[in-house]
């Protein structure tokens, strides 16, 4: 079976493995984030507790994220994945990210047990292609403030596009909603009608929706793991 949740504040279904989607844009710059050699990905739901955790962490470790889509103060960048290429980022043990909506629906997933990947457009196809020996596959997006975006709802759909594709499998009614919804339109214009994508326009960071509803660029498939009861993310 493959389901689509549109927000985590649904009721979560029982799944072997789990695709996060915050495709504006938090899945999208942890992809990014790995693809530019990051090593681990430390996903926190408060700020304070992201500060607090950076600071106790042993070694070299990258504070990164958002609120309102800017960068909180003291932290060392945004949410973008076109600002992470000033960063050397090899040269990090890792970071620790929190996000307005993107961390907390990584941890929630992270909760209900299962395999878990962060998914986006970049990697669609080879996150599709990394899961689909699964059977009960569930698409959680992000949403935004606990209500269902179409953003991530489009990015769902081209997920289970690209599960199909390798395989058939039963489609729950938000599958079929959110592969309905991918292909009524192009993606990006669905993306940028979207209410999170028309605020990321109007404060200045076209480029960045432009490369976030880029499809199949990418490889990454990051994974979750748990180091000493923390939830990780690694390539
Ligand atoms: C979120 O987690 O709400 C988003 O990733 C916000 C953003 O675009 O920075």
């Amino acid at each position: 079976c493959l389901d689509v949740v549109f927000s985590p504040l649904e009721i979560l279904p029982e799944a072997d493995c789990w695709l996060v989607v915050d495709l504006l844009r938090a899945t999208t710059t942890i992809v990014a984030f790995f693809e530019l050699g990051g090593r681990r990905l430390l996903p926190v739901v408060d700020l304070d507790e992201a500060r607090s955790l950076r600071d106790r962490l042993p070694g070299r470790w990258l504070l990164m994220g958002e609120r309102q889509a800017l960068p909180p103060p003291g932290f060392d960048l945004g949410n973008s994945p076109l600002d992470l290429a000033a960063f050397d980022l090899g040269a990090f043990d890792g970071a620790v990210m929190t996000t307005t909506n993107g961390t907390a629906a990584l941890l929630a997933a992270a909760g209900r047990g299962g395999a878990l990947h962060a998914a986006c457009a970049r990697n669609a196809r080879a996150v599709a292609e990394a899961v689909a020996a699964h059977d009960r596959i569930a698409i959680l997006c992000a949403g935004l403030e606990g209500r269902p975006a179409l953003d991530d709802t489009a990015c769902a759909g081209l997920l289970v596009e690209r599960l199909l594709a390798l395989r058939p499998r039963d489609l729950s009614d938000g599958a079929r909603m959110a592969l309905a919804l991918f292909r009524s339109a192009p993606f990006a214009d669905l993306v940028g009608q979207s209410r999170h994508g028309r605020r990321l326009a109007a404060l200045g960071l076209a480029a960045d929706l432009a490369y976030c509803c880029e499809r199949d660029r990418s490889e990454g498939r990051p994974r979750l793991v748990f180091e000493g009861g923390r939830p990780v993310l690694v390539d």
